[in-house]
């Protein structure tokens, strides 16, 4: 049964010689899209039961390629195949090798071409990856809600301009970004149902003139909406060099690495000794060749140095896009190393920096040191007039006031007595300390989406039940 098969499987009878090794090397896809192996071969399942239905292929023909695939995916699960740089991609690889062994192989292509084959492959590649980096998502939320929870007390000052503004509940913080991740999560669900679409059956171009049955290859793959419709493209044209998926895949992927980044760049000036808020555990840093005190915030500033190489990804990707003419073009095939390392790059930061926040701990007492700024309140000095009456434009000229005395007079804010108070403005009532009082100062801003008690205590019960 397995002879060889007397039909070449790459260059047809056109090419008489093959390329130079300078331009094989050019040319090859196999040294990163080996990674579609599993992929490929799936597909190539669905296509040949396809092919069975519609008479292409008999039962018996059938159940060798069935059975000569399935070898090649173990010998490749085991690191046992070896990929040929000359048979330029993984497509021919597969296909090469299946048709040594089974010589129904070489019908396996009928109606198809690498085009929407590849097409196919990357669709399916990223669909489960993002199944993946979902997950991961979800599992940074959880990080960042656990940390908050089990440090709900601790207040910090809030920054704008990277100065200190008004008191905030660290886990309020954390919150934050909890929200930006979850609007990540959102657009990677959506990329995920734009790309859960079936390519197959668009051939080079312009499809087939054989009766291929595109809705039952689309279901043997899962390509179906929630009803369990089959999903396929529309246009044959389209589909073969539509990249949307992958641009908008690296585009949500630059955002989810700038909150990451962001994200990093707290955590980094939180663990610096002049702000000293947190400690990250040792595993999670790394120390200084020379400087035997250093214990570097590494992960997080990997994951702000990778945020460029995510950017770049996409620009990349959005550059190589834009000039192209229908339909396909080899170019195209520069489409997958920019999306393969931006999936590696934003799942890898994703992970790490949720076990880096499982592995950190709040320095409670520097945080309690900075949030017993008694300028952090001045707002709520304002407020206190405003309560009484005044327009805020003007509270916050009488509260300007109080703020120049105490700093004339060498002390805080909240040191300032009744009697001073008074003496800049006659509103500033024998009450107006009490807004100094840090637990009461929280405790009133209870708006929706506000840092304050009841309402901080809210959100993390609100996030926890819904990451169970
Ligand atoms: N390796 C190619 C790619 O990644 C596969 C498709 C090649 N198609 C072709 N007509 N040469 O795009």
């Amino acid at each position: 049964m397995s002879q060889k098969s007397p039909v070449p499987v790459s260059r047809s009878g056109r090419f008489t010689s093959g390329p130079g090794a300078d331009v094989a090397r050019f040319t090859e896809s196999i040294s990163f899209d080996w990674r579609l192996w599993r992929h490929d071969i799936q597909g190539s399942l669905a296509h040949a039961a396809m092919l069975q239905r519609i008479g292409v292929l008999t039962r018996t023909e059938l159940k060798a390629i069935e059975k000569g695939l399935v070898a090649i995916a173990k010998e490749i699960e085991a690191g046992k195949f070896t990929w040929k740089p000359e048979l330029e991609d993984v497509h021919m690889n597969i296909e090469a090798e299946l048709t040594q062994r089974v010589p129904a192989g070489a019908k396996l292509h009928t109606a198809r071409s690498r085009n929407d084959q590849v097409a196919l492959d990357v669709r399916m590649w990223l669909r489960d990856e993002i199944i993946e980096f979902a997950r991961e998502l979800r599992d940074l939320q959880r990080a960042l809600v656990e940390l908050g929870s089990r440090y709900a007390h601790v207040i910090i000052p809030g920054y704008t301009h990277l100065q200190r503004a008004q008191p905030v509940f660290f886990a309020h913080h954390l919150l934050a970004y909890v929200e930006m991740v979850d609007r990540d999560y959102g657009r990677l669900l959506d990329c995920f149902n734009r790309l859960n679409v079936c390519p197959l059956g668009s051939g080079a171009i312009a499809g087939s003139t054989l009766p291929l049955d595109r809705e039952f290859v689309a279901q043997q793959l899962g390509f179906v909406d929630a009803q369990g419709r089959a999903q396929i493209t529309q246009n044959s044209m389209d589909a073969v060099c539509d990249r949307d998926f992958a641009v908008e895949f690296c585009a949500l992927s630059a955002l989810v690495a700038l909150h990451l980044s962001r994200l990093a760049e707290d955590v980094i000036l939180w663990a610096s000794s002049e702000f000293n808020f947190i400690k990250i555990a040792d595993a999670y840093t790394t120390g200084s060749s020379l400087m035997p005190q250093k214990k570097n915030p590494d992960i997080a500033e990997l994951t702000r140095g990778k945020t460029g190489r995510v950017y770049g990804n996409l620009v990349a990707l959005l550059t190589l896009l834009k000039g192209l003419p229908m339909t396909y073009n080899r170019d195209l095939q520069e489409d997958k190393e920019r999306l393969f390392d931006t999936v590696d790059t934003v799942r890898a930061s994703a992970r790490l920096t949720a076990a880096m926040l499982r592995h950190t701990s709040v320095n409670e007492a520097a945080c309690a040191t900075a949030a017993s700024d008694s300028a952090l309140l001045a707002t709520d000095l304002a407020d206190y007039l405003v309560r009484q009456g005044m327009p805020f434009r003007h509270a916050h000229h009488a509260v300007g006031a109080a703020v120049a005395l105490a700093e004339k007079l060498g002390k805080p804010l909240g040191e300032l007595t009744s009697a001073e108070l008074k003496g800049l403005n006659a509103a500033f009532g024998p009450d107006a300390k009490d807004c100094f009082n840090l637990g009461q100062a929280m405790s009133r801003r209870n708006l929706t989406g506000a840092p304050g008690t009841k309402e901080v205590a809210r959100q993390l019960t609100r996030w926890k039940k819904a990451l169970e």
